[in-house]
């Protein structure tokens, strides 16, 4: 009895120094954190905006999110590391073939079909600026053949020769959420009888439609993973956005550089000039890092024999070449499905904690997360080159300086949680008029590039924006 009281104390002085010490550490860490300065953030939460209610502004404190580019080489692996593939860069007085790819989800037009229509106009603008042999493609993934995308213009064909004009493109797939077994079955069979009579109404032949996925081919289709992701991330909005770049490769490989990117973004004209070199993957800056989870990411990278080199603060925008993106999107999706399935408590995956957990640990960002894992793991494993571009991708569409302008690197705007000019949500609650576009016509910064592209794609019609690229598209 006595004997164990005395080891019953004396381990209750050791636990409270450990915890004295830790505390220490604790308050320090995050003193050392206070000071620095962060970028804006963009939140990649799901959104579930009610039709008619204001918009709901993410209470997002400040937090630290330093940009290492430098890759630190601290844990030495036993594993000899194959070599970075051999870099043959891309010749800009060649042709170049470059696409920008997104996910369009048909169920939810009312909310993103005028971003669409915003993209599609900046993409035009764009083409204006592209040297005459270069191309530069719009493709969309979605499962429906609405007839908008036809009145745009929109080809369900894929890019067969480097001289074709640039276009737009729109390839069916079954987004994750519909893989239900009734659609999956006998080799998704069934899946596209909601569209069978569309085609011939527009006397298209209905072999000529892509469809997605596909599931003869390994290299692009899993399915057991394409299960696991119907299981753990149906619900997540941005699953599909991801593994489009994945299943979709074939329909993409052609073009020398991808730029997979969210919905809610303007091209900027400088896009029309710039490849990656020396066979990078762009990725736009995300403020997602704290050094809590910076850590505990490096813990998760371990317990799935990841690699991780120390890379922090990815955003989701990607510009490299297609086997890049599709690399980058495998692993992604294989982070993503064992932080939803080991990481995160049912109550964080149902969102009953809101925002409370940020910017520490937060399913909002699972994507980002994922994608950490991803990079990291493939940077390590010398499988890719990766540069972080905060100064090249994702330019705030809030951004009223000229400085970027002049200095002409930024290459997209993309749109944050807010309401100043340019906010996607009073743009879409109808707070901006016509008659503003005067106002903004001689302004050079991003603010005025994104207020008058949302403005003029809301006012022209969708045949206008279709001849729009084709007159552009041609005369070059
Ligand atoms: C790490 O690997 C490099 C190259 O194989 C080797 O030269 C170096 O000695 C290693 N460092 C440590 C600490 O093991
Ligand atoms: C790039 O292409 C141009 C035109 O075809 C050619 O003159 C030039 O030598 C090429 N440059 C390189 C580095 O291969
Ligand atoms: C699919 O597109 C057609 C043609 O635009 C439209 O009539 C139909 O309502 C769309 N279906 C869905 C589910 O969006
Ligand atoms: C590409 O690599 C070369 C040689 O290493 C370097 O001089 C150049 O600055 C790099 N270019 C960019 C844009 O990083
Ligand atoms: C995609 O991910 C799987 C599962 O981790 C991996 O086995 C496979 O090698 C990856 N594919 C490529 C092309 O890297
Ligand atoms: C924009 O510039 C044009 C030509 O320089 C000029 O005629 C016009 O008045 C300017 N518009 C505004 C709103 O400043
Ligand atoms: C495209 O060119 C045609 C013929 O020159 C012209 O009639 C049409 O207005 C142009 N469309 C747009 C949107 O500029």
């Amino acid at each position: 009895m006595r004997r164990v009281s005395i080891r019953l104390i004396v381990s209750a002085i050791a636990l409270s120094v450990c915890f004295f010490v830790l505390m220490f550490i604790v308050n320090n860490v995050n003193d050392h954190t206070d000071h620095l300065e962060l970028p804006p953030y963009k939140c990649e939460c799901p959104l579930v905006v009610e039709h008619g209610l204001k918009a709901e502004k993410f209470g997002v404190p400040k937090i630290e999110a330093p940009f290492t580019s430098k890759i630190h080489t601290s844990s030495n692996n036993t594993q000899t590391v194959p070599p970075l593939p051999i870099c043959k860069p891309v010749n800009k007085s060649e042709p170049v073939q470059r696409a920008i790819i997104i996910y369009y989800p048909h169920h939810q037009s009312e909310y993103f079909f005028p971003e669409v229509r915003w993209l599609y106009r900046s993409w035009a603008e764009m083409l204006r600026d592209q040297p005459p042999t270069w191309r530069t493609d719009f493709l969309i993934f979605s499962y429906n053949l609405s007839t908008e995308f036809r009145r745009l213009g929109c080809v369900n064909r894929i890019r067969k020769t480097k001289d074709e004009p640039s276009a737009c493109r729109l390839f069916l797939y079954v987004p994750i959420q519909f893989r239900v077994k009734a659609v999956v079955e006998n080799n998704y069979q069934h899946a596209f009888d909601h569209i069978k009579d569309l085609p011939k109404t527009t006397n298209q032949n209905i072999e000529e439609i892509v469809t997605l996925p596909k599931t003869n081919d390994p290299m692009i289709y899993d399915a057991r993973r394409s299960e696991n992701l119907y299981m753990h991330l149906r619900t997540y909005g941005y699953i599909d956005s991801i593994n489009t770049i994945f299943e979709g490769y074939h329909t993409f490989k052609m073009y020398d550089f991808v730029l997979r990117t969210d919905i809610d973004v303007f091209i900027y004209r400088h896009f029309g000039k710039y490849i990656p070199a020396n066979c990078t993957l762009i990725t736009g800056g995300g403020g997602y890092g704290t050094d809590f989870n910076r850590r505990k990411l490096r813990r998760i990278a371990r317990d799935m024999d990841f690699a991780h080199v120390g890379l922090s603060g990815m955003g989701s925008t990607w510009y490299g070449s297609a086997y890049d993106g599709y690399l980058v999107a495998n692993q992604t999706l294989n982070g993503m499905l064992w932080l939803a399935q080991y990481e995160f408590a049912t109550p964080e995956r149902e969102s009953k904690l809101g925002t409370l957990m940020w910017p520490e640990w937060h399913y909002g960002v699972l994507l980002l997360y994922g994608q950490h894992l991803a990079i990291n793991h493939l940077v390590g494993t010398n499988q890719i080159r990766i540069r972080i571009g905060s100064d090249l991708l994702d330019q705030s569409t809030t951004d009223f300086t000229t400085q970027y302008v002049q200095q002409g690197t930024r290459l997209n705007l993309h749109c944050w949680h807010t309401d100043n000019r340019f906010s996607k949500f009073a743009f879409k609650m109808g707070h901006y008029k016509q008659a503003e576009l005067e106002k903004y016509r001689n302004d050079t910064t991003a603010q005025a590039y994104a207020m008058r592209m949302a403005l003029e794609s809301k006012y022209m019609t969708l045949e206008q924006m279709a001849s729009l690229v084709q007159n552009i598209s041609t005369s070059s």
